[in-house]
């Protein structure tokens, strides 16, 4: 009797699936007795075209296999303060503390885990315009923006968006790339949360790095882009940024920055992926070595092939803001996105940013 295939119908289909697999499953078992044991480098359970797990394998691992390290954690509880940690490699919550009253041991207490954990979090701060400066303070200097509406502290900038103004934040980059030393981190407080969406999402710039592949990494290794503030001058509105006002801004604000496409922390050493899509100019990568400006196709093609990095889901955590709650990231370990979901609901964030330094690449193997 002739027997069926496969198309025939589902139960067929299901009989010649189960035998395949059984027959299948016996070969691996009596090949897996005859051969010597022996275990397979992590790099041959992906494809050479897709490191993406390995990536955060690798960053777990020098993470010792923990989300934070057993000192820090005993630190916390020591505290009395509790961590719920969102993504394997990045992002925290820190519950049981207050940041209106927190020291200077608390806060060198928040920079470690903000160090391991690349974003920590808050809920139910509820901290009024000079509190929060007065927290950003704890960690340095802070940078005022000069693009957007500033708050009644010159050190804030407020992020506010409605029924008139679209969120226009829903695309992966870390903070202020234009500035020479752009900020070292941004302290993000929840204003108005939206009835529903408006989360902010986090990647990981050292996985995102690690789970490039090697011959990538190679290539970008000595590669320095240019990153400018074009986007805030072509958004001005007609009137609001008169021209001698657009050419006293550049000539006061370097306009076009070179910063490295893979940065060494210079708190943890590690390296990173840094880029900002919106103020690198992608035709702009240049090997610092030599000074020889990439051909301009070759240029964009690996800076469009970088920006899809971030967006893995893998590198990421998601933060769901509620009224008063904070986020802290670290703007040399991670990048965010925020969902622009909630139109026409209002979302307002009420941000401080601390001083950081002129990034650069250290060519040596990571400690
Ligand atoms: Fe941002």
């Amino acid at each position: 009797m002739e027997r069926g295939k496969a198309g025939e119908s589902p139960s067929e289909y299901n009989r010649i699936a189960i035998e395949t697999a059984q027959k299948i499953h016996a070969i691996r078992q009596s090949e897996g007795k005859r051969k010597p044991s022996f275990e397979p480098a992590r790099e041959d359970h992906f494809p050479a075209f897709d490191r993406t797990g390995l990536g955060i394998i690798l960053e777990y691992e020098r993470m010792g296999n923990r989300p934070v390290s057993e000192t820090l954690e005993s630190e916390f509880q020591a505290q009395d303060y509790s961590l719920e940690h969102l993504g394997l490699t990045i992002g925290t919550v820190v519950r049981g503390i207050d940041l209106r009253t927190i020291d200077a041991a608390k806060a060198q207490l928040l920079r470690k885990l903000l160090l391991e954990r690349k974003v920590i979090f808050f809920h139910e701060q509820n901290l009024d315009e000079d509190q929060q400066v007065a927290l950003g303070r704890h960690f340095g200097e802070l940078d005022a923006f000069p693009f957007g509406p500033p708050g009644e502290n010159p050190y804030v900038l407020e992020i506010r968006h409605g029924r008139n103004s679209p969120g226009i934040e829903n695309r992966w980059h870390t903070d202020v790339t234009w500035m020479e030393r752009p900020s070292l981190g941004s302290i993000a407080q929840c204003i108005h949360a939206p009835p529903f969406g408006g989360d902010t999402l986090f990647s990981d710039s050292y996985a995102c790095y690690l789970g490039l592949r090697a011959e990538l990494q190679d290539a970008i290794e000595h590669l320095d882009g240019v990153h400018d503030y074009r986007v805030f001058l072509s958004q001005r509105a007609p009137g609001t940024m008169p021209d001698h006002l657009l050419k006293q801004i550049q000539e006061e604000i370097p306009f076009g920055v070179s910063h490295p496409l893979v940065r060494t922390h210079p708190e943890t050493g590690r390296r990173a992926l840094y880029l900002h899509g919106g103020f690198l100019r992608h035709n702009s990568l240049t090997d610092r070595r030599t000074g020889e400006v990439l051909d301009p196709k070759e240029s964009r093609g690996l800076v469009r092939e970088l920006l899809s990095q971030h967006a893995r889901p893998e590198y990421t955590c998601r933060f769901r803001w509620g009224q008063g709650s904070i986020a802290f990231w670290d703007n040399r370990a991670a990048q965010h996105y925020a969902v622009s979901d909630y139109f026409p609901h209002k979302r307002v964030l009420r941000r401080v940013t601390v001083s950081g330094d002129r990034p650069f690449y250290r060519p040596i193997p990571e400690n």
